[in-house]
C-alpha cells in the first residue's frame, strides 16, 4: 500500500497564498508613490542575498527550492532521477527570474521620476506574472508527479524524517513565517491532520505556540471548526 505522506502540498498552499497576495498588490501599487513602493519592494526582494530573512517573498520562494534539493530531492533522484533532474533544471530558471525581478525592482527605487517608476512598474508586474506562472506551473507538477512516485518509493516515515531535517534547519522567526501562511492555506481536514501531528510530536509549548498562531491566521470560522475537531 502507498504512502500517504505529502511533503510538498501544504508548503506549495502557503506558497500560492502568498505569491496571489504579492501579485495583488504589484498590480495594484501606484508606483508614483515612492513611499508605498519601498514597501512593496521591501517585501518582495528584502535582504534577497541572505535568503533566509523571513519576510521577503522571493527569498521564501528561493528558500523553498533549495530545502527541496538538498533534502528530498537526492533521495527522491535514486528512483526517479530524470523526473527530479527536470525539477531542478525548474528551479535554476526560476532562480534566473527571481534575481532578475530583484534587480529590476532596486534599480525601480532609484529612478527620480514618477513617470519613469510607472513605467518600470508595469515591467516590473510583467515580469513578477511570469515568475509566478512558471513557480505555479512547477509547484503543480511537483505536486501531481513527484508526490504519488515518492509516496510509492518511500514509506511515511521516512518521509515525516525529511520534513524534521527541513524544518529542523529553519531559524524559528522563518519557521513561523511560513507556517503563518500555511495555516491560513489550509482546509479545515489538512489543518486538523496538521495539529494532531504537532500536538503528538512536538513538546507542549511549541503546539502551544502553533495553536496562537492559527488563532490570528486562520479565518475565524475555520479555526473554530478545527478547534471542535480536535477537541480544543
Ligand atoms: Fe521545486
Ligand atoms: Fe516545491
Amino acid at each position: 500500500m502507498p504512502a500517504k505522506e505529502d511533503l510538498f502540498t501544504p508548503i506549495h498552499k502557503a506558497l500560492r497564498s502568498m505569491i496571489y497576495g504579492l501579485s495583488t498588490r504589484l498590480q495594484t501599487n501606484d508606483f508614483a508613490n515612492v513611499a508605498v513602493s519601498t514597501a512593496l519592494v521591501t517585501d518582495l526582494e528584502n535582504n534577497f542575498a541572505a535568503a533566509r530573512s523571513a519576510g521577503c517573498v522571493l527569498c521564501v520562494l528561493s528558500q523553498h527550492a533549495t530545502d527541496e534539493e538538498t533534502v528530498i530531492f537526492p533521495s527522491a533522484a535514486r528512483t526517479d532521477g530524470g523526473l527530479v533532474g527536470q525539477l531542478i533544471e525548474e528551479h535554476h530558471a526560476l532562480t534566473r527570474q527571481e534575481l532578475a525581478i530583484a534587480e529590476r525592482a532596486h534599480a525601480l527605487l532609484k529612478l527620480g521620476s514618477a513617470d519613469e517608476r510607472v513605467s518600470a512598474g508595469i515591467r516590473l508586474n510583467q515580469d513578477a506574472n511570469e515568475l509566478f506562472a512558471a513557480y505555479l506551473a512547477h509547484m503543480n507538477r511537483e505536486d501531481t508527479e513527484l508526490v504519488p512516485a515518492m509516496q510509492q518509493r518511500f514509506t511515511d516515515e521516512q518521509m515525516l524524517g525529511m520534513r524534521g531535517r527541513i524544518i529542523g534547519q529553519m531559524p524559528r522567526d522563518q519557521l513561523f513565517f511560513i507556517l503563518g501562511w500555511m495555516v491560513s492555506s489550509l482546509n479545515v481536514t489538512e489543518l486538523t491532520d496538521l495539529l494532531a501531528t504537532v500536538r503528538q510530536g512536538a513538546p507542549p509549548p511549541f503546539f502551544q505556540a502553533v495553536t496562537e498562531l492559527c488563532a490570528s491566521k486562520v479565518e475565524p470560522a475555520r479555526w473554530a471548526e478545527v478547534t471542535a475537531r480536535i477537541g480544543l
